[in-house]
């Protein structure tokens, strides 16, 4: 089998999945900015997988190789879609498949899937079972998954591992607590000492708001464990995997230029198939940080259209560079092309996926 987490080095650095956050366009914005080890696409439900709306539910698994090495969430109620997702994964490319058993959604938790995995050990185990001998000799098998129910609870933790996933995540916190607490990085420490007690080879990430890399080492060498996941902390930097390069670097033509490739790709990649709201999101993130970022910001979380975002930018640009700059230069900026730097260019915040 060709297990990617045992080619990666420690410690391993990865991008959260994230829902209607980290598709295929994020990914790539992402892996230009600074690349993570490994990526997670959003969570994909198996029953969807094999349903009317399969076409659907299958534009969380677009990808590109720019991505790679790429693991597909999953979740789901019935053991045999996951012996079928498995197999369709392999066909579709993936690295790996990971088991969401984390969730706290009540929409899914009631389903009995996803967190509600927590309080059904029998159908947990079925489900690594089914997924396992469905990608069996292919690709790696992990979970993601929080410390407990309720309350913090090891047993949860041992099954788990018991079922030896390749990479085990554990988002710090329990079901319960939602994202309301600081993650519990001092209970890692115990996740690892179990893991090492019953010898087994699963890889432990931890997981729970963690801001920078340094940030990310620091706990991650406090708990020894092998890596660290990271969601959120790409609002405030898509630049946090780099080793060299953070938003605040950026002036503000930069942040804007991003911002107009972020949504170019989007538009090429989704056209009218999704919604354009779930993209102003990302507008924040670069409208940030310089004199009028607050202005801009309210304007452009009202936009309805990519064309009339990009005319805020424009005119945004022009009134700067008519500020700054000669007539000349100004024009310049403001035909500047919309493409995200090539990877050559970001190589300077470039990990390979191997680092
Ligand atoms: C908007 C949003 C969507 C999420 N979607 C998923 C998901 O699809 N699958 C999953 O396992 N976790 C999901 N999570 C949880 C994150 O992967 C991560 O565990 C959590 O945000 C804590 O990490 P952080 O503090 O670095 O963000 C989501 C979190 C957020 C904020």
């Amino acid at each position: 089998m060709k297990n990617f987490w045992n080619t990666l080095e420690k410690p391993i650095f990865i991008l959260a999945p994230m829902e209607d956050v980290t598709d295929t366009v994020l990914r790539q914005v992402i892996a230009q900015c600074g690349k993570p080890a490994v990526f997670f696409t959003e969570f994909t439900n198996v029953e969807g997988m094999f349903s009317k709306g399969e076409k659907f539910v299958n534009q969380r698994l677009r990808h590109t190789e720019a991505e790679r090495p790429l693991v597909a969430q999953i979740w789901g109620t019935r053991p045999e879609n996951f012996f079928k997702a498995a197999k369709k994964l392999i066909d579709m490319g993936f690295d790996g498949i990971d088991l969401n058993m984390g969730c706290p959604a009540s929409g899914v938790m009631q389903k009995g899937a996803c967190s509600g995995l927590i309080n059904n050990r029998p159908l947990a185990k079925e489900i690594i079972d089914a997924t396992k001998a469905g990608a069996e000799g292919y690709i790696p098998v992990s979970v993601k998954t929080r410390l407990g129910f309720r309350a913090i609870d090891f047993e949860w933790i041992r099954f788990v591992l018991e079922q030896q996933p390749a990479a085990l995540t554990v988002h710090a916190r329990t079901v319960s607590e939602m994202s309301k607490v600081p993650a519990h990085w001092d209970k890692l420490k115990t996740v690892v000492d179990m893991r090492n007690a019953i010898n087994s080879d699963t890889l432990i990430i931890g997981n729970g708001d963690v801001k920078s890399l340094s940030d990310a080492r620091q706990k991650v060498a406090e708990a020894g464990a092998d890596g660290a996941m990271i969601g959120r902390g790409i609002f405030e930097n898509p630049y946090l995997f780099s080793e060299t390069t953070t938003l605040s670097d950026k002036t503000p033509e930069e942040k804007m230029h991003l911002l107009l490739a972020h949504m170019q790709l989007w538009t090429d990649t989704w056209g009218e198939s999704k919604h354009f709201p779930v993209l102003r999101k990302f507008f924040k993130v670069y409208a940030s940080g310089f004199p009028g970022a607050q202005e801009l910001r309210i304007q452009l979380m009202e936009t309805q259209t990519p064309e009339e975002t990009e005319q805020i930018v424009t005119s945004f640009l022009q009134a700067l560079s008519s500020r700054h700059l000669s007539p000349v230069e100004a024009e310049e900026i403001s035909m500047a092309p919309r493409r995200l730097p090539s990877p050559a260019n970001a190589q300077a915040g470039h990990r390979s996926s191997t680092s």
